[in-house]
């Protein structure tokens, strides 16, 4: 037994209490994964961190992970040491569970850890989240497309009346067993194949638990701006809130065309819709290689590279231009052999403007999801490593698109607020002891395309739940996450 006052306790450093308010010089007392004490602390601590010249910080909320898998039993370090203890995972109307006799098309991609699932409902892979012990906190959406293949396969129409209500009772099962909301992919099969009255009578389930709507919405292109008012049509009629993954306008032609939607964003808040969204924070996207399958013909291919494949490695980390050269194809076609050879592929795809980049990310209302894709092998997009680094350093430090304390809520209370997570994202007595110790002159990212598996630099310490998980920037064996419920 001890008789120290604190488990922990961490001098000397700038508190960002993550509301957006200034930093100011505080230390933080630490007992029993909570913090009990901020300001000029006297007692002292089984250990004590000297975090002079350092940012002192909640730990990072990454709204848009794809770790779904990963998060059981993996390691983590690509999230943990950019400082990220939280992670949402079922976004994109993507995930491990619910399932039937097998997973739904494209989960193998979250899967990539070679986790075996002993699940089928989505409260059961609640459980097993759970029971794992988990290297940082997770929050679950229920994803749309697994609760459609589950019920109705790959089938483009309309769910029948007891499909509905089969899907219903998914997603109502998954939300009571303490989900955060219901997330949509409405670009892949089978999500795709749902019309808005469909996601509307679902939303309406998570909307009863008091839960969000979050949406990888139907197109992020030419129909941007069609796709966002979809998605608000969907919080209208089942009266929850909206929130737009990874916002971005997609493809030169529609380069500046987040400026009309973010417009129509604030419009229909002002009219009483609760809409958010989030980004990461950079000009190329990632998802599926077969995203581009019906039409191979239209996308650049020097703007395509391939991230990670099974077995043909020799195509990661080239351009699909690359590749046509090597198989000696035309580009579209060498599209269609690489997807032959490997349906699922992931590739990285060039088709943002850096101008829409920064008016989402600076807009008040974003906050920072990584969509990282956690694969074991190849060229991951840098992403999955850097997202919040790049924030802080790139994006605040240099570029100056907003002041460190507006950052820091976009990646701590924003989130936290937004879905539901009561006692997190905030340094203050009473909440739990998630927290980022940084240097705020030399935190930045170090993932590039061509190398992406680097972690951050100026990152010294992660505190999840009370337990030093990054140790002098070194991750420790630590596992003290805890499997977050909307609270
Ligand atoms: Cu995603
Ligand atoms: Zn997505």
């Amino acid at each position: 037994m001890s008789e120290n006052a604190y488990d922990l306790l961490i001098r000397g450093g700038t508190v960002y209490d993550g509301t957006g308010s200034p930093g100011a010089p505080a230390d933080v007392g630490i007992r029993d994964g909570v913090i009990v004490a901020v300001g000029d602390i006297d007692g002292a601590g089984n250990r004590t961190i000297d975090a002079g010249g350092m940012s002192i910080a909640p730990g990072f909320i990454d709204v848009h992970a794809h770790d779904d898998a990963a998060i059981l039993g993996g390691s983590m370090d690509f999230k943990l040491l950019q400082g990220v203890t939280t992670d949402i995972v079922g976004n994109c109307g993507a995930g491990v569970a619910p399932m039937g006799d097998r997973l739904m098309p494209g989960a193998e991609l979250v899967l990539g850890s070679g986790v075996a699932p002993t699940w089928s409902s989505f409260g059961e892979y609640m459980e097993e989240i759970d029971r794992s012990s988990l290297a940082l906190n997770v929050g679950c959406l229920v994803p749309h497309g697994a609760v459609r293949f589950r019920r109705m396969g790959m089938d483009a129409r309309a769910p029948t009346d007891g499909e509905m209500s089969e899907m219903r009772a998914d997603v109502a099962e998954g939300m009571e067993a303490g989900a955060l909301g219901l997330s949509t992919g409405l670009i892949y099969p089978p999500g795709t194949f749902a019309k808005t009255r469909e996601i509307i009578e679902l939303a309406r389930v998570a909307a009863a638990a008091g839960g969000i709507y979050a949406s990888h919405i139907r197109n992020e292109a030419d129909g941007l701006l069609d796709a966002v008012a979809e998605a608000i049509a969907i919080g209208g009629g089942a009266g929850l809130p909206v929130h737009i993954s990874h916002h971005k306008a997609s493809g030169q032609p529609n380069w500046g065309k987040t400026k009309e939607s973010i417009e129509l964003i604030e419009t229909r808040r002002d009219q009483g819709i609760d809409i958010t969204f989030d980004a990461y924070p950079y000009v190329a996207a990632s998802t599926v290689l077969s995203a581009m399958a019906r039409r191979p013909e239209a996308a650049d291919p020097d703007s395509v590279l391939v991230a990670s494949v099974r077995e043909k490695h020799e195509y990661e980390g080239k351009t699909i231009a690359q590749i046509a050269e090597m198989l000696d194809l035309p580009p579209a076609d060498a599209v269609r052999r690489v997807l032959s050879e490997e349906p699922q592929a992931i590739a990285v795809f060039f088709v943002m403007d850096e101008a829409d980049v920064r008016r989402v990310l600076g807009h008040r209302l974003c906050m920072i999801g990584s969509d990282g894709i956690p694969s074991a092998t190849g060229k991951p997009h840098p992403r999955l490593y850097g997202t919040f680094a790049r924030v802080l350093g790139t994006y605040c430090r240099t570029e100056r698109l907003f002041p460190l304390e507006e950052a820091l809520r976009k990646m701590t209370s924003l989130p936290a607020k937004r879905f539901g997570l009561s006692d997190r994202g905030a340094i203050g007595e009473g909440k739990a002891a998630d927290i980022v110790v940084f240097d705020p002159e030399t935190i930045e990212d170090v993932a590039t395309y061509e190398e992406p598996r680097k972690h951050p630099a100026g990152i010294q310490y992660v505190i999840v739940n009370g337990q030093v998980a990054v140790d002098e920037g070194r991750q420790t064996e630590a596992r003290a996450g805890e499997l977050l419920r909307r609270s």
